[in-house]
């Protein structure tokens, strides 16, 4: 680590992750979170007002929880970064604000950057630079996404995304159905492990060959979801037990196979030799080996965070705003908006004409 690397503060709050990072240069320094996922508990999904709340409510104990991990004060801080969209509106807008009055405060540049760029640039702390192009796929409980990759801190395109239910809102919903805990990921993954992967043939949502020549990178995770649905519900009619293990390995093998074989489709066409995968979703168990497999045998070579990097954090954030900052992008205006459709082509957010 070179000393005179500057230090970025990164804050993310689109979802229900209040994130505090801080990097210099590659290096993680700190990676304070605070999640409101409890209070969502019972509803079943995030609720955007309370995670607003939560988020309001938790920013500035979190920034001082990373300072201190990090050992560094507010005055050593060179730059702020802040997700600036994709998101829930209200959410965003809680960290946008903070992240301009420290701007303000500190008379330090802000980058208003993307999520889903950051979900990319974390990586980096992990495994150092990224080599581009590569393919990235996000999978969340809010996006599920493939993303062509020629350069970080500019050119990111986006190849396809889900047409319904992002991937991990049908982990999330399946475990509703098999009377699991909120959020489903983790207690299915855990099911599926005492489960039969081939027990039900769920449906693999657009793969079909017509499906294919329209939305070749894109996903569906609605139909299995209903599909899941409707299966239990006829065996709980029938009087029958449901097999959650097998269930739950079954829907878990669906999501894994459609993801894996659509990735290395993507990297294939465009003659990229790197995967990384990022989101919640990745730290699927399943995901992960398929994953591994699969690459190795078309060979490619995949890049999965660990999974706390995985998850929403503010490590994420500020990696990006660390790769910005080494490469001389100009800061965004201090009037940036929070948009919570931000495409990710707008991987920092420039001055808007008229805002
Ligand atoms: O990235 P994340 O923390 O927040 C956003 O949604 O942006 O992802 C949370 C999602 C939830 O839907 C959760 O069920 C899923 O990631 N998830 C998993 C696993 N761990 C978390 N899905 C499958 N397997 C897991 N082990
Ligand atoms: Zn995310």
């Amino acid at each position: 680590m070179m000393a005179d690397e500057p230090l970025v503060l990164g804050i993310e709050t689109s979802c229900d992750e209040t994130g505090v990072g801080i990097v210099r240069g590659y290096t993680l320094l700190a990676d304070a979170v605070a999640s409101s996922v409890d209070q969502h508990a019972r509803f079943g999904g995030v609720v955007p007002e309370v995670a607003s709340r939560a988020h309001l409510e938790a920013m500035v104990p979190t920034v001082h929880r990373a300072l201190d991990d990090a050992g560094v004060t507010l005055s050593d801080v060179d730059a702020i970064a802040v997700t600036a969209g994709p998101g829930l509106a209200g959410a965003l807008l809680v960290g946008v604000a903070a992240a301009k009055a420290y701007s303000l405060a500190l008379g330090k540049p802000l980058y208003g950057v993307n999520h889903l760029a950051a979900h990319v640039a974390v990586d980096t702390l992990e495994h150092g630079p990224l080599p581009e192009p590569a393919i990235a796929m996000l999978v969340s409980g809010g996006h599920s996404s493939l993303l062509l990759v020629d350069d970080l801190t500019g050119d990111v395109e986006s190849l396809g995304a889900t047409i319904d239910d992002a991937a991990g809102e049908a982990f999330d919903k399946v475990a509703r159905v098999l009377g699991l805990p909120f959020p489903g990921g983790p207690p299915i993954d855990k099911a599926a492990r005492e489960g039969d992967p081939a027990a039900i043939g769920f449906p693999r949502g657009l793969t079909g060959p017509r499906d294919l020549a329209e939305h070749r990178f894109d996903f569906s995770f609605s139909g299995l979801k209903t599909a899941v649905a409707r299966w239990v519900e006829t065996r709980q009619r029938s009087g029958e037990p449901v097999p959650v293990a097998d269930v739950a390995a079954s829907f878990q093998e669906a999501v894994a196979d459609v993801l894996t074989a659509k990735a290395i489709d993507a990297c294939r066409k465009h003659g990229v030799e790197t995967l990384l995968i990022g989101g919640g979703v990745a730290a699927n168990s399943r995901l992960r080996a398929l994953a591994a497999d699969r690459c190795e045998k078309a060979g490619i070579q995949l890049r999965v965070p660990r999974p706390k990097l995985c998850t929403d954090n503010g490590a994420m954030v500020a990696a990006l705003g660390s790769r910005l900052v080494a490469a001389g992008i100009a800061p965004s205006p201090l009037d940036l908006p929070a948009d919570s459709s931000l495409p990710v082509t707008e991987v920092v957010m420039a001055g808007r004409v008229g805002v």
